[in-house]
């Protein structure tokens, strides 16, 4: 039997069609994706991808998905990525795998932003999942301080002892903001912080949910605004 995850990562294939460039998110359950889409090429589908992380890049390459990156394309038509958690109006946060910074950029140039969740990652709101803020390393107690006083129960990431790393050198401090009452306006005042160089809130990013639930698949569309 296949899992929720893998469901509707290939129901999100499905949205991927010849010619298209396609943004390949990371995590468990884009890793499904990027499995399924190199099946894919490998049957004659021609895409060029854009990977989210070097993790990605690295599985995209062994699955043999040709890759491009923003030197070559201003846009992405299609990228198929995970979340922590999402609500009711496709907010979500991301970064649990620490690829937030390019995940957003990704996601920004994303004319659609299919998200590939199972049924545990909808929540009626955001919060309880960690909220990942990446910050550069230098001064990162600064902003620390002034995320415990944002109430945001700051917590330095660690890899084996040591501050982890992201694919652009910077550190990851994880907000335990438990419930987070106004995700848009706590997007902007993060970003306000000098230091902070992007959260893992991804506000009005996601076009359309596919949620896997059991046997069931759910696809959910933000209403166009
Ligand atoms: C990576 O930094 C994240 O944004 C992932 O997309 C997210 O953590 C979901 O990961 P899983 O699919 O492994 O739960």
């Amino acid at each position: 039997m296949i899992s929720e995850k893998q469901r509707s990562a290939e129901a999100a294939c499905e949205y991927v069609k010849d010619g298209m460039i396609v943004g390949l998110g990371t995590g468990s359950t884009a890793e499904f994706a990027v499995k399924k889409l190199g099946e894919r090429v490998r049957e004659g589908l021609s895409i060029r991808g854009v990977p989210t992380s070097d993790s990605t890049r690295e599985l995209a390459e062994s699955e043999g998905i040709p890759l491009i990156d923003f030197s070559e394309t201003m846009y992405i038509d299609l990228t198929i990525d995970g979340a922590d958690e999402i609500d009711a109006e496709l907010n979500m946060i991301k970064g649990g795998g620490a690829a937030l910074l390019r995940e957003k950029i990704v996601a920004s140039a994303s004319r659609e932003e299919i998200i590939i969740v199972s049924g545990a990652k909808l929540v009626a709101q955001l919060g309880a999942f960690p909220l990942p803020v990446e910050v550069i390393p230098f001064g990162w107690q600064i902003v620390f301080n002034q995320l415990e006083s944002m109430q945001g129960n700051p917590e330095l990431r660690l890899k084996q002892g040591q501050p982890q790393l992201t694919d652009q050198g910077n550190f990851i401090i994880d907000c335990h903001f438990r419930k987070i009452e106004n995700a848009e306006q706590l997007e902007i005042n993060l970003n306000m912080l000098p230091g902070v160089v992007e959260s893992g809130l991804f506000i009005k990013l996601c076009t359309r949910m596919i949620l896997a639930d059991g046997e069931q698949i759910i696809i959910k569309n933000r209403p166009s605004s």
